[in-house]
């Protein structure tokens, strides 16, 4: 059984006439051209039905809940099971929606706020994240959102099994390149976690997160477009570890077209 990462599907509604996405994210580059389908076909070839899937934030572009389960009903019929982060770009899913999305989710998919999951051995804890002073999105307004993000992460990580290893995801990175340092690394670090996966970052803004082990975490940006649209394992319970977790420059990052690459407008619903 393996457990895996991706972040930031940028999914949408399909017109139901054309199947066609309704919003189509090719206007970013020729990289996101059928990007659901290729993630999807990645997807199957990968995951295996006892598999788990973290999916850590940026999902699905509706605006409201009703808008967003034609995706989740498309997830939930891939392999595995699926554990939800909110990102910023989540409209349909706010804090204060969670028990109402949680009455919908399809089977085999939950959401992960204000709490944790156990699979294969390890916990799942996470939570949205937010911009961290320094970056270049930070404004002081930014403080409470801030605050609030630190202490879900340390209601997530406060239910956590403390017997298990941890792995920890956000939407947002937890530190930038250019700081080092947050709020968030600190607590990763002082509670122990294991691997940190994150989103939120496209095209050229890959490089700007983390990518290393720093202080017994090893961090990890798995959004979609810096993965080429594929899963990313991160630990393997069949001993494959060779397939996990490889430490350095951002997946598929390397030889991507300046033309491919983004910056997607950058908005948070607190
Ligand atoms: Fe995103």
């Amino acid at each position: 059984m393996t457990i895996w990462a991706i972040a930031d599907i940028h999914a949408s509604g399909r017109d139901p006439l054309t199947g066609q996405p309704l919003k189509p994210m090719d206007v970013f580059g020729e990289r996101w051209a059928g990007h659901v389908e290729r993630l999807e076909h990645a997807w199957a070839q990968r995951v295996s039905s006892s598999d788990t899937v973290v999916v850590a934030g940026d999902i699905d572009w509706a605006l409201h809940l009703e808008g967003a389960m034609d995706t989740l009903h498309r997830m939930a019929a891939w392999n595995g099971r699926k554990i939800l982060v909110r990102g910023n770009h989540d409209y349909w899913w706010s804090s204060k929606t969670t028990n109402k999305v949680r009455a919908v989710l399809p089977p085999g998919m939950c959401l992960l706020h204000n709490n944790a999951y156990v699979a294969d051995g390890y916990n799942i804890c996470g939570a949205k994240g937010s911009p961290v002073p320094g970056s270049s999105e930070w404004t002081p307004q930014d403080e409470k959102l801030l605050n609030r993000e630190v202490q879900r992460l340390e209601t997530s990580l406060a239910a956590r099994d403390p017997a298990l290893p941890t792995i920890v995801a956000l939407h947002y990175p937890p530190f930038y390149a250019g700081q080092q340092t947050s709020p968030y690394r600190a607590l990763l670090e002082t509670d122990g976690v294991e691997i940190c996966i994150y989103g939120h970052l496209h095209g050229d803004a890959a490089g700007t997160g983390p990518n290393v082990a720093l202080g017994g975490v090893h961090y990890q940006l798995v959004a979609a477009d810096a993965t080429d649209f594929v899963p990313v394992p991160l630990v393997d319970s069949r001993g494959d570890d060779e397939a996990c977790l490889p430490v350095g420059a951002p997946y598929g990052s390397a030889d991507r077209p300046a033309s491919d690459r983004v910056t997607l407008a950058v908005k948070d619903d607190r």
